[in-house]
């Protein structure tokens, strides 16, 4: 019997990159050849990549280098890119690395086997030719997900690759999800926003959502397997949007509720919100349906209007909090988490001083906070000076969390006597290594609770998927601790 061709396939970036890794995981399953976790034991090299940070990128570059010095070194293995920094710099990839076989962007993902299959002999370039035109006209969904994917100097085809990314959720192995019972289910492509810092609409394409049937089937398979927590994604996935010839719109709260239906499934969640599309429907929904987790991932950005009119969000910092005092009179007690950029160009004092504002005022649950980085292609690279000074933008970076720090803090010490329902992820990292350790035959284990705290709590190994209840003890700005009731 043939060996089968062993695989070793790292993800970086976010989670429309984790469940990416995943699909393509099942779809080279299914084609015989086999994952391995150490990349030494490969035949072949692949790194799904993320564009939309230039450290994000930097790090591909450093495990380019060393896979290309293993193939010069004399070692018989495929290296390939796929994911966002594939469909960025297309065939540039493959001149810059003799060693890299393949390019394939996130479009294109579901033609890997046959890619693969090639690229030994001849270099493989798949990209999606993504429009660079600005928000295309209401109503009108413009062809920007035709295939550019062409073996080098051939010519572009017409596969749209809509059609080709359902062959993925069609195919999906719904056995082996990223973590035990839980699983993400993609409900749209692409985002229409246009953020002046966002590579993403570059590199993703344009806004498309997928029909509420596939996705529904694709629940129920998943449901059917085991799986009790789907994470609907989306850039924007409160933009979500579908309507076919002649019939009504399905949107997001449309979709939750049908979802609901499902039985097995225990708990729905979705991200990312953007803050212009929650209607009182949608939050209606998240209040009325159980399955629906208390926890909206709204981004801020900035809590400045200055910088929100230069990053092109379409709100004021006044609509912003009307939103969040909304969210929280409709759903008791809502989590929210959010994201801000320190140091876009142009941000003065003032207005770094307006995030924090804007942190302490939201009570977060957590923010993500990032020191702006100009990509290339971008508005705010095309036009604004990256004028923050780096220290500064360190300076910024760090205060934010530290804001953002007393305000975990405080909202995870409300918490102290409470009971929490925990979706059990598995055992904690720091298991084994705590001053007072679990009792003989228990491990400290890990989950989230509905509003996606950190919950950890001594228990036995097999109880990973499962759900608990847990009453917490005592609270850190990061996790929550406490003992399982019975
Ligand atoms: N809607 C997407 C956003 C993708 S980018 C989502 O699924 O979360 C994720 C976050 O990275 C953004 O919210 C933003 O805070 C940050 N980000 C995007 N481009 C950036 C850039 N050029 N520099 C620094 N941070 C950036
Ligand atoms: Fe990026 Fe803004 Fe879309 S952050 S993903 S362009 S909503």
């Amino acid at each position: 019997m043939l060996k089968a061709v062993k695989v070793y396939l790292e993800t970086m970036g976010c989670q429309m990159n984790a469940l990416d890794s995943e699909l393509v995981g099942s779809l080279l399953r299914q084609s015989g050849m086999e994952l391995t976790a150490d990349p030494k034991a490969a035949d072949v090299l692949l790194y799904n990549t993320c564009s939309v940070r230039q450290h994000a990128e930097e790090k591909v570059h450093s495990r380019l280098g060393w896979a290309c010095q293993r193939k010069a070194d004399g070692k018989a293995i495929v290296i390939g890119v796929l994911g966002c920094m594939a469909q960025r710099l297309g065939k540039d990839l493959l001149s810059r690395y003799a060693g890299v076989d393949l390019v394939c962007g996130p479009g294109q993902l579901a033609r890997l086997p046959e890619l693969l299959a090639t690229a030994r002999d001849q270099k493989q370039l798949a990209v999606d030719e993504v429009s660079r035109a600005s928000r295309p006209r209401a109503g009108k969904m413009p062809a920007t997900h035709r295939s550019a994917a062409v073996r080098q100097g051939e010519q572009e085809d017409d596969i749209a690759a809509g059609p080709a990314l359902d062959r993925l959720y069609d195919g999906r192995d719904v056995l082996s999800t990223h973590l035990p019972g839980q699983a993400y289910v993609r409900i749209m492509h692409g985002c229409d926003h246009f953020c002046s810092f966002c590579i993403v609409p570059f590199v993703r394409g344009r806004q498309e959502s997928r029909s509420p049937q596939s996705i529904y089937q694709e629940c129920r398979r998943l449901a059917d397997a085991g799986v009790t927590q789907v994470t609907l994604l989306g850039q924007t996935v409160n933009s979500y949007s579908h309507r076919p010839e002649g019939g009504s719109e399905t949107r997001l709260a449309d979709l939750l509720e049908r979802l609901s239906d499902i039985a097995g499934l225990r708990r729905l969640r979705f991200v990312t919100g953007y803050p212009t599309d929650f209607d009182d429907r949608l939050l209606q929904a998240m209040r009325d349906l159980p399955k629906v987790c208390e926890f909206l991932h709204v981004p801020a950005q900035s809590g400045s209007d200055r910088m929100l009119r230069a990053m092109n969000r379409h709100y004021t910092r006044d609509e912003y909090d009307q939103l969040i005092d909304r969210a929280r009179s409709i759903v008791p007690g809502i989590c929210i988490a959010g994201d801000f950029i320190v140091g876009f160009p142009g941000e003065s004092e003032e207005d770094h001083q307006a995030s924090a504002d804007l942190i302490r005022r939201t009570r977060y649950r957590n923010s993500y906070i990032f020191k702006y980085s100009p990509r290339p292609g971008t508005l705010s690279a095309k036009r604004l000076g990256d004028d923050v000074p780096e220290a500064q933008k360190k300076r910024r970076n760090g205060e934010l969390l530290a804001v953002q720090a007393q305000v975990s803090l405080a909202g995870n010490a409300a918490l102290i006597g409470s009971n929490l329902e925990v979706l059990v992820e598995g055992v904690s990292r720091r298991s084994g290594k705590q001053p007072k350790g679990p009792a003989a035959g228990q491990v400290q284990l890990i989950g989230r609770s509905r509003g996606d705290h950190i919950v950890v709590f001594d228990g036995p190994k097999d109880l990973a998927g499962q759900y608990v209840n847990v009453r917490i003890e005592s609270a850190t700005a990061l996790t929550l601790a406490g003992k399982r009731e019975a």
